[in-house]
Order: structure tokens, then C-alpha cells, then sequence
């Protein structure tokens, strides 16, 4: 289902001296290559300089891709992602299984990480439900990767494919379907991960645990659903000695399906809601792959897995429920669940320590009306913790647009009969009062909300087209490495 393990090498040889049959070599705008077939396919015009052209030689039995870059100025690790991924899809159409990548010189560590991360990304398939004969079956995708470059870039290789491969992981759960991705099954996952690393411990509880915590509001959203919800919290500690930095804490939305509850969806896209799991998956997976890299910091993850249906023991608008915090919450509408579930979460991560806190959640239509696929929405109560978390997006290509936090739309949020509602009337604003209502769990904790609800699938980017994208496990990994250096 997953190509997973594709060998990635560093080497300091010219690409022709390694075994690769499929060589790409990147050109700028107004420069030239020094291989002569590469040259002439150039000064013939049927290979370009424009960003995203791949042109084909062959020379003995190997191939040569030259893929146009545009201008040397515009060039950043984000383009190579979307050139690594071009040139794989092409060079798994041509039969290869071995690529090698020249870094085009002049080019940082950065960019060869994020080579590779273009490239197995690019490879991510979800075919597991579909019989093929094996005339229709799509290419398959080259195994090994190698990078040529004259300096040190084992390393960000190395990252580039633990954290790539994290993310066609996290791909991998939301696109299951909900009926093979329950609460239980993606709890399962995250026991895995956690028995992978030593570093890694995992607490699963269910229906009752929740309810004896005092999360009413987790507890309210699950009670419609004969599955069990999960609660899972999953912490990262790094070997005896290397714990620097703040404890940081994910917190994931993972609606496995969100039909809406009573307040119910239409049914034209409600298939799409089993991707309302897609911050808990991004959250797990970011915290598999920190302590593959282990970095040195501790990480607390939180992930509320529940489904949200509608049956004889659903909550119903109007009900009003008490939350792990204390504050009541007023349901005006079944379907602004996530903000329920994600209520506890938040706070029970605070609880627990977290003293940076990041929320991931597929949480409202209105932020897909207002950022589209291309950003997330970030709100936040400290300047410092969303520049931190800006920066990391636009490393990884992850990319965020803050929203602003304002007493005026804090107010929208206040209850008549309980101290907060969940659906203020009207939908002003609905991206900005989803964060506001998260922001009065967190408090003065420095917490972040990203709204992933535009960006968690169908992100149109070539190394993620359709289907689940994995949004924010690459970002949280670097927030992670980015933040070890803190105090
Ligand atoms: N999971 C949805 C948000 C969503 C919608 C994500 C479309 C991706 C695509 C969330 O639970 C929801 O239903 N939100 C409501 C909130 C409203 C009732 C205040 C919404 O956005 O309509
Ligand atoms: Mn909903
Ligand atoms: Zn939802």
C-alpha cells in the first residue's frame, strides 16, 4: 500500500559515477549544463529553462532528465520539492528504479532534504482497496535515491526522508475509509509507533476514562456513536540527559467520521468528513518521526479520536456540557464538534504539562472559504510561538496565514445559558471564533491553532495532489528540531 523505504544515499561522486539508470540534472534561467547531450537538447529547444520543463536523453543504457528550474533567484527548497516530484513521476513512467539527483550547485543542505522529501512524496500511493490487472496497474515508483553534491548533506537527507515518509504515513490513515479507520484502529497506530521507540510511551483510554476525567465535551460528541472513542496520548522523552527546550504539545482533531450529528451535513461531500481525522493522524506520525530523529526535546501528544453521528443517544442542540476546564459549553450545533473534542484535549495537555501547545484540526468550512488549499489558518495568543510556527511552515512548505485573536470575537463565543456556545449564530468569522473557543481552554499558555480543514487533502501540490496530504507532520517536525534550542 505504501511505498515505503525508498534507499536514499548521499555521495560526493559526479552522478555518472554512481549506479543510477536515471540521472536528473537541473538548469537555471541563462546558464548552461556541461553535458553535451543535456547541451544540445537545450540549444535544439526541445528541452527549457522554465520551471517544471523535464526533457529526456538517453546515453548507453542510462537516461539523463533535465529539468528546467527558472530562475536561480526564485529557487527555493519548495521548488525543489515540486521539481523531485515531477522528475520521479516521470522517471517511474519511464521504467526507472534507481534516481540520482545531481544538487544543482550553489544549492544548501535544505534543499537536498527537501529533494528527497519531493521525491517520496511523490511515491505515495493508496491502492489497497482496488483489484488491478496488471495491464492498469500505474507504474511503480523508482526504489533508491541518491544525491550527488559536493558538500555534507547526509544529514538533511537523512531528516528529509524520515519526515517525508511521515507524512505518507499520516496519508496512509486518512485515506482509509472510516469504516476501516475507527477511534480503535487509529489508537492501534499510534501503539505501534510507540513500540517502535524505546523513547515512545502511549496511553489509550476509552468511553469511560473519558467520562471519569470529566471531559464532557469529548464525551458529549462521542456518546452518538457505538464506537468507542479514544483518548490517546502519546509522549516522546528523549534519552537520559538530552531533554533541552520547553516541553512542547500536540494536540490532534481526530473526528474519524463527521457526519454532523443531529445538526447533520448535507450528503454531497460527507464522504470527505473521513479526513476530519487528519490533525490526529499528522500528530502521531510527527511524533513517530521525532523520535526516529531524536531530537531532544519532550513532546506530548494528545489526540481525540471519536466518530460524530447521529442516533437515539446523540447529544442534541440545546444540550449543555461540562468540560475538563469547568466551563460550560451551550451545543447550538452538533456539527461544531471538533471544537468540543479539541476543548479537553488542549486543556488536558496543559494539565499535563505542555508548556507550548500546537492544536492541528480539519475545524471549519469558513477557513476553507478563506485560505483555499494553499494556507492554513493560524491563530494564536503569542508573536513569538506563531512566528515560530510560520517559519517552520515555510521551511517545509506548510504554509500558514495568521488570523487575528480579538475580545470582539472572543465575545461571539459567550454562551446565554452556559458560559461558552460552540456555534456562534451567523457564522461571522467561523475560522476565527473556532480558534477563539479553543483559546479559552488554553488560556495563557502559548498555544497555537492551525485550521488544516483547506490544506489536509486535495492540496494540489505535485507532490500531493489528491487525497490526503499529511499537512503539518513535516511542519511539526521542524517546530520540534526548531524549538530543542529554546529554553
Ligand atoms: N469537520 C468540519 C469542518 C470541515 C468542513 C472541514 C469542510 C473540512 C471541510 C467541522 O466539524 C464542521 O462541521 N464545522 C462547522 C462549524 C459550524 C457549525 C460552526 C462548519 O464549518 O460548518
Ligand atoms: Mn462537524
Ligand atoms: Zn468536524
Amino acid at each position: 500500500m505504501l511505498a515505503r523505504g525508498m534507499r536514499v544515499q548521499a555521495t560526493s561522486e559526479a552522478p555518472n559515477a554512481t549506479d543510477a539508470d536515471t540521472l536528473v540534472v537541473g538548469v537555471f534561467e541563462d546558464e548552461d549544463v556541461a553535458h553535451p547531450a543535456l547541451a544540445a537538447l537545450l540549444a535544439s529547444g526541445e528541452a527549457k529553462r522554465a520551471r517544471g520543463s523535464l526533457a529526456l536523453a538517453h546515453e548507453g543504457d542510462r537516461r539523463w532528465l533535465l529539468a528546467g528550474l527558472g530562475k536561480r533567484e526564485d529557487f527555493t527548497p519548495e521548488s525543489a520539492r515540486v521539481s523531485a516530484a515531477k522528475a520521479c513521476k516521470r522517471a517511474g513512467e519511464l521504467g526507472a528504479t534507481h534516481l540520482c539527483w545531481a544538487l544543482p550547485d550553489g544549492q544548501s543542505a535544505a534543499v537536498a532534504g527537501a529533494l528527497v522529501e519531493g521525491t517520496i512524496l511523490a511515491t505515495y500511493r493508496f491502492d489497497g482497496y482496488k483489484q488491478r490487472n496488471d495491464g492498469d496497474a500505474p507504474p511503480a515508483p523508482p526504489a533508491a535515491l541518491t544525491v550527488s553534491a559536493p558538500g555534507d548533506v547526509e544529514e538533511a537527507l537523512e531528516r528529509g526522508r524520515i519526515a517525508s515518509e511521515a507524512a505518507n504515513a499520516a496519508r496512509l490513515l486518512q485515506d482509509t475509509p472510516a469504516n476501516d479507520m475507527t477511534p480503535t484502529d487509529l489508537a492501534a497506530r499510534a501503539q505501534q509507533v510507540a513500540a517502535e521507540h524505546e523513547t515512545l510511551s502511549v496511553a489509550v483510554e476509552g468511553r469511560e476514562e473519558i467520562v471519569a476525567r470529566g471531559m464532557g465535551a469529548f464525551a458529549a460528541v462521542a456518546q452518538g456513536s457505538y464506537q468507542d472513542p479514544r483518548l490517546i496520548t502519546l509522549r516522546y522523552e528523549p534519552a537520559a540527559g538530552r531533554a533541552g527546550g520547553p516541553m512542547l504539545g500536540f494536540v490532534g482533531k481526530a473526528v474519524t467520521f463527521d457526519s454532523g450529528g443531529l445538526s447533520i451535513k448535507p450528503a454531497d461531500s460527507m464522504a470527505e468528513m473521513k479526513y476530519d481525522m487528519s490533525g490526529g493522524a499528522s500528530v502521531i506520525e510527527a511524533i513517530a518521526a521525532i523520535a526516529s530523529i531524536e531530537l531532544p526535546l519532550r513532546v506530548i501528544g494528545v489526540v481525540g479520536a471519536t466518530e460524530n453521528l447521529p442516533s437515539g443517544r446523540s447529544m442534541r442542540p440545546g444540550d449543555i456540557v461540562r468540560t475538563l476546564k469547568g466551563l460550560t459549553v451551550e451545543i447550538n450545533n452538533t456539527d461544531a464538534e471538533g471544537r468540543l473534542v479539541l476543548a479537553d484535549c488542549i486543556a488536558y495537555a496543559i494539565a499535563e504539562g505542555a508548556e507550548r501547545v500546537v492544536d492541528l484540526a480539519t475545524l471549519t468550512g469558513a477557513c476553507v472559504v478563506a485560505l483555499g488549499h494553499t494556507h492554513a489558518g493560524l491563530m494564536c495568543n503569542d508573536d513569538e510561538w506563531a512566528a515560530k510556527i510560520s517559519a517552520a511552515g515555510e521551511a517545509t512548505g506548510e504554509l500558514v496565514w495568521r488570523l487575528p485573536l480579538h475580545a470582539e470575537y472572543a465575545k461571539l463565543v459567550n454562551g446565554t445559558l452556559g458560559d461558552l456556545n460552540n456555534a456562534p449564530a451567523g457564522r461571522l468569522a467561523g475560522a476565527i471564533t473556532g480558534g477563539e473557543f479553543l483559546h479559552r481552554f488554553a488560556g495563557d499558555t502559548p498555544w497555537a491553532h492551525l485550521d488544516i480543514a483547506g490544506t489536509a487533502w486535495n492540496l494540489g501540490r505535485e507532490y500531493a495532489e489528491a487525497g490526503g496530504s499529511g499537512f503539518g507532520v513535516r511542519l511539526l517536525i521542524e517546530l520540534a528540531a526548531a524549538s530543542a534550542q529554546d529554553s
